[in-house]
């Protein structure tokens, strides 16, 4: 029982100071639940509202493709210059230190690899996200294939839902089937089909355009490398995706496949957190590379 004769009377309302109305700091995402809010902070950097996720789950579909071999070797010294790690719970679970505080975005659909035909994928079951700590969950859509668009667009509609009872963002991987163009429009529909689901992140490709596709897309939208490029190009590309609205990148090949992988992780987040322009980021890479 609290005693009841030393009740202090409250004398420190802030009358001054109005309750913080702004809006989230991030697109899409006023309405969103305190949980969803609170991770996504975790992913996006609260000064810059951008992330630099790092991906490293291309051997679910690829095997141990170059700079992947060993993800203890290779990925994990990286993790802390990151803000982010996008892998497959085998990969997480054996490789990265249990100790580590980045928040994780967990690749949850598998099925096929690049043997086959692609993306004939399921979703892990949610309790293994919510046992890994996830911060976020990633799975794909294949838009215009017509083998997988329903089985895919079904999943994350599904992760989607999970995400919502336990307040677990989702992310949207989009892929457009193999006779579509990969450009705008159709990167841009398969960015919006992630979004209308209820993503809270979009992940898709920069091209030609790309102003448009970020403008339809009303969650942050962050870009994959793709293949490896000479390092300003992948600068570049980064750069190009800040500058039509992009919320950062979530690369890998670009990081891991270059021939200085921590100076590039270093490069790619002063493009994407402060603001240097390729060249700039170039040279950060190449003092650090040769530090
Ligand atoms: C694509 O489905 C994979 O999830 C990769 O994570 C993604 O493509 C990003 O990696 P990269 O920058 O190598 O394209």
């Amino acid at each position: 029982m609290a005693d009841l004769d030393d009740i202090r009377d409250g004398d420190n309302f802030g009358l001054n100071t109005p309750a913080d109305t702004n809006s989230f700091y991030l697109k899409g995402m006023n309405s969103v639940d305190w949980g969803i809010k609170n991770r996504m902070s975790r992913i996006f950097n609260r000064k810059s509202g951008r992330t630099v996720m790092l991906a490293f789950d291309h051997g679910f579909l690829m095997g141990p493709t170059s700079g992947l071999e060993r993800i203890d070797l290779n990925i994990a010294p990286l993790a802390e210059h990151a803000d982010c790690l996008m892998g497959t719970r085998g990969m997480i679970r054996s490789c990265i230190p249990a100790e580590n505080t980045k928040p994780i975005c967990l690749r949850t659909d598998t099925g096929t690899t690049i043997l086959t035909e692609m993306n004939h994928n399921v979703l892990l079951d949610e309790a293994e996200a919510i046992s890994m700590n996830a911060t976020a969950m990633a799975a794909m859509i294949a838009v215009g294939d017509a083998a997988t668009e329903a089985l895919t667009i079904a999943n994350i509609s599904r992760l989607v839902d999970v995400g919502q009872k336990y307040s677990i963002p989702v992310m949207g991987v989009t892929a457009v089937g193999k006779d579509m163009a990969r450009d705008s429009r159709y990167f841009g529909l398969a960015a919006r089909v992630c979004a209308e689901n209820g993503a809270s992140i979009v992940k898709t490709y920069y091209t030609e355009g790309f102003e448009n596709v970020v403008a339809a897309t009303p969650v942050p939208v962050v870009i994959a490398g793709g293949k490896k490029l000479p390092e300003i190009e992948a600068l570049e590309l980064a750069y190009n995706a800040i500058q039509c609205g992009a919320a950062g990148v979530d690369m890998g090949r670009n990081v891991f496949q270059s021939e200085a992988p921590l100076a590039m992780i270093k490069a790619v987040a002063g493009v994407v957190h402060d603001g240097l322009k390729p060249a700039e980021g170039l040279e950060l890479f190449n003092d650090l590379k040769n530090a």
